[in-house]
């Protein structure tokens, strides 16, 4: 056990047995998570980033004693997921995306009052801390309003004030900005960003990359079940290929042309996507030999050719770990 971490993971597998087909009669199994290695240091906002389906709410799940492992070995603050599940869950606060889980007919005060109950919050200080959330979360204003008169940025300020009632020591906020507003959004992140001032260490789920940018010191890359990447965002930019990338559009491009992009000096990388009827090839290029006109000169014959060069961002490294090489 080493007390600096917040949260240890070890080959942590999760499988899901599900039916599905005529009656159910055809099996799946699905492996979500297949052996997911993970330290997180203590007191800052940890970012998972992935894209749909890596296994990112799974994981957040086993991590919140919600599900349970199929095989590994899960530490938070230094306890077992599986043995400690009480003692953790008076001390871990849980965000999951999503409008459910909110009291709809009353209004916000009621709602955490139901919460602090179930968390076992003594009588004496619940209102207390009641008032103290929903102004930490800058709800004060709508706080006497029935929750069906709120946007859906305000019930996820509402389940964020809800996540910290009992004053957990960490929060796990499950794609926290997922279907807000840019407005709303951007002030869930502002909240999300001074919660971890007072000392809560955050885990923090999204898929998108400028957002773990904006938040995370560090992230680690979950991808159909494995970590990828484990790295600060500086770490992360410095792993690219190359500082450049060159973008080349037509209607299409033959193997052997492919091959020759790819030859070329400081290439380390070239990816293929359709846009209808056209093909753009994406190259990662680490040197100045390589520049769009020596392309350019590669592919002649093709009369609808486009060959534009940018600075490789942040989004294209993710994209390179998360996405399989084409061609
Ligand atoms: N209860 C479940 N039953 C069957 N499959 C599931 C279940 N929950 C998740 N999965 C599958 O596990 C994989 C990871 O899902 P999830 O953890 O929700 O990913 P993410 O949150 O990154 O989008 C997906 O293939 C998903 O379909
Ligand atoms: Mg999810």
């Amino acid at each position: 056990m080493n007390d600096d971490l917040a949260i240890e993971v070890r080959d942590l597998v999760r499988t899901f047995e599900s039916r599905k087909g005529f009656f159910f009669g055809e099996k799946t199994h699905t492996e979500a998570l297949k052996g997911v290695e993970l330290n997180v240091g203590r007191g800052a906002i940890f970012g998972l980033l992935g894209p749909n389906g890596a296994g990112k709410t799974t994981l957040t799940k086993i991590l919140s004693t919600l599900l349970l492992p199929t095989s590994g070995t899960v530490q938070v603050l230094g306890h077992d997921v599986v043995k400690d599940t009480s003692w953790l869950r008076s001390r871990i606060g849980l965000v999951l995306g999503g409008e459910r889980g909110l009291y709809n007919r009353i209004n916000a005060r009621e709602n955490l009052r139901y919460f602090a109950d179930l968390y076992g919050i003594p009588a004496s200080e619940r209102d207390r801390r009641i008032t103290e959330v929903i102004e930490r979360v800058d709800l004060t204003w709508a706080a006497d309003r029935r929750v069906e008169e709120y946007s859906r940025g305000m019930k996820q300020k509402l389940h964020i004030a809800r996540g910290i009632l009992h004053r957990p020591e960490i929060l796990f906020l499950d794609e926290p900005t997922i279907g807000l507003d840019p407005k709303s959004a951007r002030e869930t992140r502002k909240l999300v960003r001074s919660l971890v001032v007072e000392g809560v260490t955050i885990f923090l789920t999204t898929h998108y990359m400028f957002e773990a940018e904006e938040l995370c010191p560090r992230v680690a890359v979950l991808s159909k079940g494995k970590i990828v990447a484990n790295d600060s965002i500086a770490g992360l930019r410095s792993r690219v290929g190359g500082d450049r990338t060159i973008e080349v559009e037509a209607y299409g491009f033959e193997d052997r042309e492919i091959d020759r992009l790819k030859g070329l000096p400081g290439v380390s990388k070239v990816a293929g996507e359709a846009f209808g009827p056209l093909m753009r090839l994406t190259l990662r290029v680490r040197t100045d030999d390589t520049t769009p006109e020596t392309v350019q000169g590669l592919l002649p014959g093709h009369p609808e050719l486009s060959v534009r060069e940018r600075r490789t961002s942040l989004e294209d490294i993710y994209l390179d770990l998360v996405e399989e090489e084409a061609q």
